[in-house]
């Protein structure tokens, strides 16, 4: 929509701004973002709960955090204390539970408690894209840890801190995925959770777990969390997005009682929506077990559907590590091909997915990667959805001098 003629006000935007945002699209086949499956969104369900919740104490309503805590509602952080006791191995009080608008604001907050302008923070070499953005609005940036079939290499890390301070740089902090990484979905080992937490310690770097998928998986009971191992170097975050609903907004982080009263005073929102907050504690108190059976089990399927399309539409030249959970598949070209040729005539078949680049520290090493959510779509539009697809790879392919040869060597394993 063009705006109206007269002031200029965007002539008064400040410098360093991210790009305008488009208003939001709906392609028919959205496999970027990471919605949820709207059959799984218990709409009766919430709804009861929401006019439970609101009869019984609505006129609170009135009053900013409900006249409550500023942490958030006293029944979801016991809600969530006793869910990451009985799934995480977390021991926390509900006053170490600070709520907040989904997990990403946690990332803003520990960005506001840590980063400054100039300074640098690890990230794996592959993650969620959002936290790139995040840290270029802090004046921050990343380097990349790398990444195997079971998440950071300690050594890896190691070297890449002994690095760092030979030049002079002391990173901020470690922001890791390591329960269903987000884009990988792997699932780091006990083991490697331990090698891993005795590098950090060894070089005083602060850790920010990031872990909204780990209720969303299908591999045998997960290791504990990072923060369970040793919650004195680490803050965690985690999300009700992917396990119920993105739209209620609703995460929470989880930190010494030292930390949470900064990341407090650094929240000045007036606090989390309250309904959002009520219908997640009243509908999930006595159901959460038997919810994210249900979530994880129908996401296990539509996994399967996804890859199997791959299989049948793009053959040897895809490369798919099935993942332990979560809403995503990380997809692997041959070398020579760049995913972000091919966003725009995807765009124009009506269908979206993440270009590898965007999800790495070093974008090229990445740019025969993408990403895909299978979560939203239907098991016939991720059929489709991705024959199209391999359509317009094939065409590209094509158009590419040297695909044959590249392609053919190519190995497959999913
Ligand atoms: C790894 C990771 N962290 C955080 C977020 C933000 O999620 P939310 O703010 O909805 O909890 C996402 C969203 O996709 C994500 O993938």
């Amino acid at each position: 929509m063009k705006s109206a003629p007269g002031f200029a006000y965007m002539s008064h935007i400040r410098e360093g701004l991210p790009k305008p945002a488009p208003a939001s699209v709906s392609p028919r086949y959205n496999f970027g973002t990471g919605h949820n499956d709207p059959n799984l969104i218990p709409v009766d369900g919430l709804a009861r709960a929401t006019e439970e919740a609101l009869k019984f104490c609505g006129r609170d309503l009135a009053k900013y955090m409900m006249g409550g805590s500023a942490l958030g509602i006293e029944s979801l952080r016991k809600l969530v204390a006793s869910m990451l006791y009985e799934r995480r191995g977390i021991s926390v009080v509900p006053d170490q539970v600070l709520i907040t608008g989904g997990s990403a604001q946690g990332i803003d907050l520990v960005n506001q408690i840590l980063v400054s302008r100039g300074d640098t923070v690890i990230y794996e070499q592959y993650t969620y894209s959002g936290a790139f953005s995040k840290l270029a609005r802090a004046g921050a940036r990343c380097v990349g840890a790398a990444l195997d079939e079971d998440g950071v290499v300690p050594e890896s890390l190691d070297r890449l801190l002994q690095d760092l301070k030979a030049r002079n740089v002391t990173p901020r902090y470690l922001y890791i995925i390591p329960t269903v990484q987000n884009p990988t979905g792997t699932v780091m080992s006990l083991l490697r959770r331990q090698e891993l937490l005795a590098v950090t310690r060894a070089h005083g770097l602060p850790v920010l777990e990031d872990d909204c998928y780990a209720d969303v998986s299908w591999v045998g009971p997960l290791p504990p969390a990072l923060f369970a191992l040793d919650p004195t170097q680490v803050i965690y975050i985690g999300s009700f997005s992917k396990s119920l609903a993105p739209a209620l907004r609703v995460g929470y982080a989880v930190a010494q009682p030292d930390l949470v009263s900064q990341l407090l005073a650094c929240k000045n929102d007036g606090g989390t929506g309250s309904v959002d907050q009520l219908a997640v504690s009243q509908y999930l108190d006595g159901r959460l077990d038997t919810h994210l059976r249900e979530v994880s089990r129908t996401l296990e399927a539509k996994s399967v559907a996804m890859i199997e399309a791959f299989e049948r539409h793009f053959g040897p030249h895809a490369k798919i590590r099935r993942p332990a959970g979560g809403i995503y598949v990380w997809v692997e070209l041959p070398k020579h091909i760049d995913t972000r040729k091919l966003v725009e005539p995807a765009k124009a078949a009506g269908i979206t997915f993440n270009p590898g680049a965007e999800w790495a520290c070093d974008p090229e090493s990445a740019k025969h990667f993408m990403r895909l959510c299978f979560a939203m779509p239907s098991p016939d539009e991720i059929e489709t959805g991705v024959a199209e697809l391999a359509k317009i790879y094939r065409s590209h392919l094509s158009q590419t001098a040297d695909d044959g040869r590249a392609a053919a060597s190519h190995a497959v394993s999913t």
